[in-house]
């Protein structure tokens, strides 16, 4: 992984141009990193704040054999990548908020945005964005969000190396990404579990139907949050808003 990358100071998504490449017929593994996007896209078309030289801009070109189904698997597991890599590489506990952002201190300091492309039941291809706030200071973090985004830097008190930390990310890809393939997803589930947060404790949760207090399970093999009401009846979620001690 990263074999084949594409450094580039300042791209409009580094998800635009894997894209591109995907359909070029670019290999498996395939990794563009850029210093600065200028319309970072985030999940639910959300714009993703991208400045240079700040943080990890990076998409990834895979090519699984796995049908549509398994995508969200995927995206778990780069979640667990990156828990297991800010906890090689720190003294901070990260933590996977359902689906895939990763905290540190209660606050966002990565996020995951899958995007795939399928046909006859098989994925053709994955482009998996990884974005991380590395280095801002407080002052540099959006105030409307700054009660919950951070960087690396804020919550660990020292400046990080991104060509370091991107390769510590690649390298832990590579050996999580074979695992997955060669013994499936059952790791990936008992990792995401260990670093999952609030899984066990009690939370409120809202989907576009109705709002309500359960207890988080865990992850099912669909990438599904499985969460238990107060009268014991459980569910499984494919989207919802988690919320706590609000
Ligand atoms: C989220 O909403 O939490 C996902 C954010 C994903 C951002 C990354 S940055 C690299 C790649 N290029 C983009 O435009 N988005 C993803």
């Amino acid at each position: 992984m990263g074999q084949n990358l594409y450094h580039y100071d300042q791209v409009e998504s580094t998800q635009q141009i894997v894209h591109e490449m995907a359909k070029q017929g670019m290999p498996h593994g395939t990794v563009v990193v850029a210093d600065e996007q200028v319309r970072g896209k985030g999940r639910m078309a959300r714009n993703w704040h991208s400045p240079k030289g700040k943080g990890i801009w990076m998409s990834i070109l895979l090519r699984p054999n796995l049908p549509p189904i398994q995508a969200p698997q995927l995206t778990l597991m780069a979640a667990t990548v990156l828990a297991k890599m800010i906890s090689e590489e720190s003294d901070l506990k990260p933590q996977i908020k359902w689906p895939n952002d990763l905290l540190v201190h209660h606050k966002k300091v990565s996020g995951i945005l899958t995007e795939m492309q399928a046909e006859h039941d098989q994925i053709q291809y994955v482009v998996l964005g990884i974005g991380m706030n590395v280095n801002q200071d407080l002052s540099e973090i959006q105030q409307e969000i700054s009660h919950k985004a951070s960087s690396l830097k804020i919550e660990s008190g020292s400046h990080w190396s991104i060509p370091k930390t991107i390769q510590s990310i690649l390298r832990q890809f590579e050996i999580t990404y074979d695992q997955y393939v060669k013994e499936g997803f059952q790791q990936v589930k008992k990792e995401w579990e260990r670093y999952g947060y609030k899984i066990g404790e009690e939370v409120t949760i809202s989907t576009m139907k109705k709002t309500w207090e359960a207890t988080l399970i865990g992850i099912e093999p669909d990438g599904a949050l499985k969460a238990r009401d107060r009268s014991g009846n459980e569910e499984k979620l494919y989207s919802a808003e988690i919320h706590w001690g609000e």
